[in-house]
């Protein structure tokens, strides 16, 4: 075992400050700090050097070029993300390696594992049946998959063709897929008959059925994981498994420019309507490719398990594109952490000797409530490296996932980083620390992050502000919102103009450049790791025909980080009862999905408005928080704060 990470006691800012051993020092693709102030030197040189790493079909002739909303990397560049993660390897000799580990749910099932060269002709074959349904370049494919191989087979897929593919996470509902392809005017989704969740079989086709009505999509490929026993829509629907048999596995990557697009991915703002964020393929490529490489130390023979999902942009970026780029095994697991116990996630580890985990907090806290008993039963050696992303972790989570499932030997990289960014953005380097519980780090080389007053001028350090992304702007940064880059200028870009990306969180720094996100600013939530609008909610509630007003707010979380908390007004005439709590739960799960449901239904008489009838949140999260509610002097009606207080049992 490599010597213990050096704990040094008298710096000056925290008392846990962890350095990296010896060992990932040496090991590291950077260990040294000269590498930050090389690339703030030059943040389009450092950038171009890592795109050198990287197969280009065609060399850019320029690195970037700034407009307001309008910033471009790696202009006149052609290449294919799937060329990269899977040509590249093979041309080098390395097509044997494994490239994917598929673990299924049920134990019962063996893990499948597909070398790059497997990989690769799935890969090509899916791309030549997207071609024969008529999919072409630029044309939007949607995905409704669960954790299975063909999830990263069908990105890859439309990755190679140069179709976008739009992405929808397996546990949204049929109104959320509908209203996903119908944005992104799909006319190919790829989805599967189901999948195991917590040791039930889940009917997935009967949700992409519901949810593929009234869309523009005209043909659904479907991926039988469990018996093949769904309806299928004659003249729609399609057996996967038929289709690639009798298709060519040869199928040449598409010459993508550096900006087109490659991929959308619906995610939460503070509206009740999801945006479509898009990434185009060279920035998006580079800033995957070199931050997975040097955030989770990846080298040649590592088996590296992120346990997102796929719907989620961490999936999209750490399961599928990063790893690959990078020729390493990613590990994907189907189904819950606690089948057929709570030790599964261990046994995982010590089975494939898991090299490095990348997980979230809400998860880290949900095994040290299960207790050190499980991953004392397993060997947990081979791990080098954790990860952790979602939400701010807290200092028992972290001290917990440091001792018991790291040993004490591996870093915690916590990395901070949106939908938005496409790539992990703030967070210490493996080779250089250090690691601290709560704090993310610096900036990731060549992403100027600066914190700033309401006004646009840095905070001094120690003090809160918002946290901002500088131009340069880092390669994967989103270049919009689908079909409405108005909201996209209005959104990131009014607070601080056109060169000044406004994240929407809220952050400290210490002396060191050590950034600790604070959380969002928003009304945006991260429930148990998922983002999600408290307008979302309201608006899904609001659909019930009892309720006349209802407003949702986040209320801290012991396991899940943050939970929505809904206030609800019932119609006149609409009795209160548990029966209608139900009611309006099952509601959110048609409409969202069950990870939004609300964790309570407060029915209140008022809630507290401004003169001009807009809800005041802040006074309701104030309430639920157990904080104090401030000035309530604008008030329209100041009394139903303190009919409230009694209703959530106020002691603030
Ligand atoms: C939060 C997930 C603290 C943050 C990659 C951000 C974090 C939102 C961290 C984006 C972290 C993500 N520490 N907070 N390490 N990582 N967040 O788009 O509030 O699903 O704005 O992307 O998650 O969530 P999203």
């Amino acid at each position: 075992m490599s010597e213990a990470i050096k704990w040094v006691e008298k710096d000056p800012l925290k008392k846990n400050v962890f350095w990296p051993t010896k060992a990932m020092k040496e090991r590291a693709w950077v260990s040294d700090e000269s590498i930050y102030a090389e690339a703030k030197a030059d943040p389009e040189g450092f950038w171009a050097r890592q795109a050198e790493e990287l197969h280009w079909f065609k060399h850019w002739d320029k690195a970037y070029e700034f407009a307001p909303q309008n910033y471009k990397w790696f202009i006149g560049g052609k290449l294919n993300l799937s060329y990269n993660s899977l040509d590249r390897h093979i041309e080098a000799g390395h097509g044997d390696r494994i490239a994917l580990i598929w673990e299924p749910e049920p134990v019962d099932e063996e893990a499948v594992k597909l070398t790059y060269k497997e990989l690769h002709r799935l890969v090509s074959k899916l791309a030549n049946v997207l071609k024969g349904l008529g999919v072409q370049k630029g044309d939007r494919v949607g995905i409704y998959l669960p954790m299975i191989s063909e999830a990263v087979i069908a990105m890859q897929a439309c990755a190679r063709i140069g179709a976008p593919h739009s992405v929808v996470f397996s546990a949204f509902s049929p109104d959320s897929l509908r209203d996903r392809m119908i944005d992104a005017g799909a006319k190919v989704l790829i989805t599967a008959d189901g999948y195991y969740r917590r040791g039930k079989a889940i009917n997935l086709k009967k949700s992409a059925d519901a949810g593929a009505e009234g869309t523009p999509v005209e043909k659904v490929v479907v991926v039988k994981r469990l018996d093949g026993n769904v309806p299928m829509n004659a003249g729609r629907d399609l057996w996967y498994h038929e289709l690639i048999e009798g298709v060519s596995a040869e199928c040449p990557a598409e010459q993508m420019d550096s900006e087109d697009l490659a991929f959308l991915l619906y995610t939460s703002g503070t509206t009740g309507k999801p945006k479509g964020i898009m990434h185009t393929t060279g920035g998006y490529a580079v800033q995957s490719y070199i931050t997975a490489k040097w955030d989770f130390d990846l080298h040649e023979g590592d088996i590296y398990w992120c346990t997102a999902d796929v719907g989620w942009i961490t999936g999209h970026t750490y399961i599928n594109y990063g790893p690959l780029m990078n020729g390493v095994t990613s590990v994907m697991y189907e189904g819950a952490p606690d089948v057929p116990d709570c030790g599964r996630m261990w046994a995982i580890i010590e089975e494939h000797k898991i090299t490095q985990l990348y997980t979230a907090p809400t998860a880290i806290r949900m095994f040290l409530k299960w207790g050190d008993e499980w991953p004392s039963k397993y060997d947990l050696s081979s791990l080098r490296l954790l990860g952790t992303v979602g939400e701010p972790i807290n200092i028992g989570a972290w001290l917990w996932y440091f001792e018991r499932i790291g040993g004490g030997r591996c870093p915690i990289i916590d990395t901070w980083w949106q939908t938005e960014s496409g790539a992990t953005l703030v967070n210490n380097l493996p080779g250089i620390g250090p690691f601290i519980p709560t704090v993310a780090g610096r900036p990731f080389p060549g992403v100027i992050g600066r914190i700033l007053d309401a006004g646009g001028s840095p905070v001094p350090a120690g003090e809160g502000g918002y946290l901002s992304i500088f131009s340069p702007f880092p390669p994967a940064l989103t270049r919009g919102i689908y079909g409405d880059m108005e909201r996209f200028k209005v959104q990131y870009f009014s607070d601080y103009g056109p060169e000044r990306y406004y994240t929407s969180d809220g952050a400290r720094v210490d002396e060191m450049g050590n950034v600790r996100i604070t959380g969002r600013v928003d009304d945006v939530m991260n429930v148990a790791g998922h983002r999600l609008a408290t307008a979302e909610v309201e608006s899904a509630l609001a659909q019930s025909d009892k309720v006349s007003e209802v407003a949702v707010v986040s209320r801290p979380h012991d396991i899940k980080g943050e939970v929505p908390v809904a206030f609800v007004l019932l119609k006149s005439g609409v009795e209160r009862s548990d029966e209608i709590r139900k009611e309006l739960i099952k509601t959110v799960d048609s409409i969202i999905g069950p990870t939004a449901r609300p964790d309570e239904i407060i029915f209140v008489d008022d809630v507290p408005k401004t003169r001009s009838g807009k809800i005041m949140r802040r006074i309701l999260k104030a309430l639920v928080r157990n904080e104090p509610v401030g000035d309530l002097t604008t008030l329209q009606n100041p009394g139903s704060v303190d009919h409230l207080k009694e209703m959530v049992g106020y002691s603030g």
